[in-house]
């Protein structure tokens, strides 16, 4: 049995919640694992167990993928009209946005985030992703089409539900990624398996209660808690599934589309990246300082987009580099659940060696470590978030996702040759997101379209909205998340064609 160690500052009801024992939702009743096995979960900030849930293997994933299949074919909620739906999943924002508290200690407690953060983003921007999401339920239209073979035809077309959907998430936003999975899922229709990430699992298991209190019937949403390879990799092989919705690394995303041609699932990835956040000479450059540390310390660096790459122009790169190690040295570092701390520990030990490790390879390989570059305390897996700079192009902290509060400053020189500069910034596998800080219009959009990635904010980094689609181009990823476009991941097309 675990050794409770629970923060103090827990709210009553967050701490009752987190004692209690943890079950599965599966075909609408909360379930232990078949073979009875549990796994512990950690508190980030000093790496004791905090409690234990239960661990999926193949028998639990393939009961969860026949309640969800069940659900889809037999049950009540494909009988459900789109506005039933829509206000189901709209009754679940409001029931979310009622326990906001709760559910931001919990996710500050299991990933170590600032509570304060996940009070102002995780967990608002859930419920606006659900709001959003709602309304799209009752407006997947079809078109009518003319067609060439003949006036005597009535042709047009339906948009339906894919079918039934596993979705396997990551750790970095445990809540909210679980919202922008299910809510085009929902919305359109399908039913879902949804595995939660092994360091994160417990607003997951929170937001099973609140589905089931919202009123979705059994089997339209299951939701596990279970390893990448115990419990993600059959469930992402499944044949009765349609579709796999993947988040996480890269590595994994390639065995996710693997494990899927076994009965040619659809699969959507948002996976790794290594943006760039590029400073212009003419930028408001206190500005760009600000946004550029943001860029890379929110969330502690563990972001898909976070600007990991700065690049600025020779002619303001010191005092770039300057300005961000000196917001950098000052962010104040401890306990997510502590209200004063800024910055928490990374999510794991694993993590915390990854990203100590990569830290280290940029020492070795002769970058120079500006701020930073150490651990914080004498337990938890606090990184303090670091400078890097004077690395060169092949080292492995420029090119590789270090997915910590690690940026690695870079100058350029070009002038006039915007080309060029786009050079520089598309060089890398990935392809997710950066950002552009300059007064000028024109090479705002210039670089806008140069750049080969999903998302280019210009003067500002990391804003997320539920109607903007987010996703990447090259190795990060396949389909959109939210906007209108995830909805086409998340639905068939099939065009009637009727001879009149
Ligand atoms: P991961 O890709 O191993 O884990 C993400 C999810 O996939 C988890 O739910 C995990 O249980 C599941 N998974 C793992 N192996 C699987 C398999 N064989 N089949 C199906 N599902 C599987 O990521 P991990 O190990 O947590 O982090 C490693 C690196 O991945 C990070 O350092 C970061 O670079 C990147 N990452 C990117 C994220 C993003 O938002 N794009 C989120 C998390 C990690
Ligand atoms: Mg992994």
């Amino acid at each position: 049995m675990a050794t409770l160690a629970l923060d103090p500052r827990l709210n009553p009801i967050t701490a009752a919640f987190v004692t209690g024992k943890h079950s599965m939702l599966i075909d609408g009743e909360f379930r232990s694992a078949a073979s009875g096995k549990t796994f512990s979960v950690y508190n980030p900030a000093d790496g004791e167990v905090i409690c234990e849930v239960p661990e999926a293997e193949s028998a639990d994933v393939d009961r969860a993928v026949r309640a969800a299949r069940n659900a889809f074919d037999n049950g009540p909620w494909s009988k459900m009209t789109s506005s039933e739906r829509g206000r189901m999943i709209w009754r679940l924002a409001d029931l979310i946005e009622q326990h906001t508290e709760e559910f931001a200690e919990l996710e500050s407690l299991d990933n170590g985030k600032p509570v304060a953060v996940a009070r102002v983003a995780d967990v608002p921007l859930a419920v606006d992703l659900f709001r959003y999401m709602s309304g799209w339920s009752t407006k997947l239209l079809g078109s009518t089409i003319p067609i060439s073979a003949g006036i005597n035809f009535h042709t047009y077309t339906l948009r339906e539900p894919i079918g039934v959907v596993a979705q396997i998430i990551p750790w970095n936003f445990p809540l909210l990624m679980a919202a922008w999975k299910l809510g085009p899922a929902l919305a359109t229709g399908c039913t879902v398996v949804l595995k939660l990430a092994e360091q994160t699992p417990l607003s997951g298991l929170r937001l099973a209660e609140l589905l089931q209190e919202a009123g979705f019937p059994a089997g339209v949403v299951n939701v596990l808690t279970g390893f990448g390879e115990g419990a993600g990799a059959p469930l992402a092989a499944h044949d009765l599934v349609d579709k796999v919705a993947f988040t996480g690394s890269t590595e994994v995303g390639k065995l996710v589309a693997k494990a899927a041609t076994g009965n040619l699932k659809k699969v959507t990835l948002e996976l790794g990246g290594n943006s760039p956040a590029i400073v212009f000479p003419d930028a408001d450059i206190d500005g760009a300082i600000k946004g550029a540390a943001s860029a890379v310390f929110f969330n502690h660096g563990q972001c898909c987009c976070a600007g990991s790459r700065l690049l600025a122009h020779d002619s303001v790169f010191d005092r770039v580099v300057e300005g961000v190690s000196d917001i950098a040295s000052k962010i104040k570092m401890g306990p997510g659940l502590d209200p004063a701390t800024e910055m928490g520990p990374l999510v794991s030990q694993e993590q915390f060696e990854r990203v100590s490790g990569y830290i280290d390879s940029g020492r070795q390989q002769g970058a120079k470590i500006v701020a930073g570059g150490e651990r914080f305390a004498n337990r938890g897996y606090f990184v303090k978030p670091t400078v890097i700079r004077d690395a060169k192009p092949d080292m492995k902290v420029v090119e590789e996702e270090i997915f910590g509060p690690v940026v690695v400053a870079q100058s350029f020189s070009t002038d006039a040759d915007l080309e060029r500069l786009a050079v520089q910034a598309n060089d890398t596998i990935y392809g997710l997101a950066a950002s552009v800080w300059t007064r000028d219009l024109s090479t705002a959009h210039k670089m806008a379209r140069r750049i080969r990635a999903g998302t280019v904010w210009v003067n500002c980094h990391n804003v997320f909205d539920a109607a903007l689609p987010f996703g990447g181009y090259k190795q990060s990823g396949w389909g959109r998340e939210m906007g209108a476009e995830v909805l086409n991941n998340y639905t068939e097309v099939k065009a009637v064609t009727v001879k009149l």
